[in-house]
């Protein structure tokens, strides 16, 4: 759906007038609406048909109104921007349904634009493996405002929308159409062309085990897909500016391996390369925007599955940092993939910022719920960096805590490390602790995203299934003066 701005209403084939809750002012509307426009949604309001709650819908009838089907939709009593991105998903959802190609959505002064191109594109997101051809989707969308705004402004916009949707996509396929090769020609496509200065590196199990990442590796063991670990290079920056490190857990799928998970707990297990996706998406608007910034971004591609060669519980392995590991549980695999990406990261580019994203543990989604992403650091400083772009970007965090107690419980007696333990309940703390093993001093964020990655209940901005999470906070860090 392209997405421009535009000051005067011209012919469309469905038209969308935000209204704010019980206050609709003519004169707003008056550079852009045609009074018999007006006149009707100040009939319906008086009427009560109307009141402009949050994400009501109304179709009105205009006779001689230049437009074929007109939705009046509300926003509340605020301009809260995210009511108003809620409200237009639920219009072009509205447009959608009507089978209008050109949308127009008209908004008052103070209506954010960037919220509406946001919300409206996140809105039209659709997901669907076969038969298409009864979808239908709007093409054109245009904002009608008396701002000062010009499309171009909208880009940086547009394009997070457009990389949320890239990271829902690559989460949204299933596991036989997104194996770590699919990930790896998704990554490829960035890299190229257009997008320069994007460069990526592609390690395949030749490489890693060369390189000793005996973590990843000893995951993907049970599996006949190939392995592997994509590096991005973006040098947007001086060569004296700091570099930013973006991590991502890329499990393919993950069975649990021998430590099984139960049928329930391994139906949406695609989503489990989350983190990888949501660094590719970060990485697609990057190619898009190419921020005055230096920045890598690492994935560990592979599946956790079961085979005569899998990894099994008991095993000691040697990660890339020399350290011995005792697998108690292989359904702990994320944080094994996550240790040699780490470890590589800062020993071959020692970046002055980590962050890492994971569907790492269901013991997040026990203490925080699905919609707030559980942050973990050892440098105060760097989290409020990134939770104060969370709140600009309308995403929820909440600090978890990593303390003496969950560095001292990887530690074993027959390995170096152990990746897990019955003893402690904090899981989310415990992987953390795990984690912080490998980044040594760098300041370094972990984000858990196993309850925000991927929804099974739809919602005004999505359907069910991937949500697109952290992308927004990352690409709003990265525009923060
Ligand atoms: N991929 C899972 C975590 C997960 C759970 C993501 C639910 C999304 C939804 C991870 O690899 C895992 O299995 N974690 C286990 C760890 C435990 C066995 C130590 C968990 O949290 O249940
Ligand atoms: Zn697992
Ligand atoms: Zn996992």
């Amino acid at each position: 759906m392209k997405i421009s701005v535009a000051h005067k209403l011209t012919k469309t084939d469905a038209l969308i007038v935000f209204v704010p809750e019980k206050k609709f002012t003519v004169k707003n509307y008056k550079a852009f609406l045609p009074t018999e426009i007006t006149d009707e949604i100040v009939t319906r309001m008086k009427a009560e048909d109307f009141k402009g709650e949050k994400n009501e819908v109304l179709q009105i009838f205009v006779s001689s109104a230049s437009s074929e089907k007109i939705f009046l939709v509300g926003y509340g009593k605020d301009d809260a921007h995210t009511d108003i991105m809620k409200a237009a998903g639920t219009a072009i959802r509205k447009a959608k349904k009507s089978k209008a190609k050109k949308v127009v959505v008209a908004i008052p002064e103070k209506v954010c634009a960037h919220c509406v191109s946001k919300g409206a594109y996140l809105g039209n997101y659709e997901f669907k493996v076969g038969d298409t051809s009864k979808q239908f989707s709007p093409t054109e969308l245009r904002i009608l405002t008396v701002e000062k705004i010009a499309t171009k402004d909208l880009k940086p916009t547009t394009t997070l929308a457009e990389a949320m949707c890239f990271t829902r996509d690559l989460i949204n396929m299933p596991r036989n159409l997104m194996k770590p090769d699919d990930v790896t020609k998704q990554a490829k496509a960035i890299a190229k062309g257009l997008l320069n200065p994007v460069k990526l590196k592609v390690m395949t199990k030749k490489q890693l085990t060369k390189l000793k990442m005996g973590g990843i590796l000893a995951v993907g063991q049970g599996s006949t897909t190939d392995t592997k670990v994509l590096v991005f290079e973006y040098y947007g920056g001086k060569k004296t500016d700091e570099t930013l490190a973006l991590v991502g857990k890329g499990v393919c799928y993950d069975t649990g391996g021998y430590s099984l998970k139960p049928t329930s707990g391994m139906l949406d297990m695609k989503m489990d390369m989350g983190g990888s996706a949501t660094v590719l998406g970060i990485f697609h608007w990057i190619a898009q925007n190419k921020p005055k910034k230096n920045i890598i971004g690492v994935v560990g591609l592979v599946e956790n599955m079961i085979s005569a060669d899998a990894y099994l519980p008991g095993d000691i392995i040697t990660l890339m940092n020399g350290q011995t590991c005792r697998i108690t549980n292989t359904d702990a695999e994320g944080r094994l993939v996550l240790a040699d990406c780490l470890h590589y990261v800062k020993t071959k580019y020692n970046p002055a910022k980590i962050i890492d994203f994971a569907t790492l543990t269901g013991a997040v989604i026990r203490s925080i719920g699905e919609n707030t992403t559980g942050v973990f650091t050892n440098e105060a400083k760097f989290l409020e960096e990134l939770q104060n772009a969370a709140k600009t970007a309308h995403e929820d965090t909440w600090q978890l805590p990593l303390n003496q107690e969950f560095r001292d419980c990887i530690k074993d007696q027959e390995a170096d490390i152990v990746n897990w333990t019955g003893k402690v309940k904090a899981g989310a703390s415990m992987a953390a602790g795990f984690l912080e093993n490998f980044v040594g001093d760098t300041p370094w964020i972990h984000c858990d995203i196993a309850g925000t990655a991927y929804h099974d209940k739809g919602s005004a901005l999505q359907p069910m299934g991937a949500t697109g999470v952290m992308v927004s906070s990352v690409v709003e860090m990265l525009q923060a003066k």
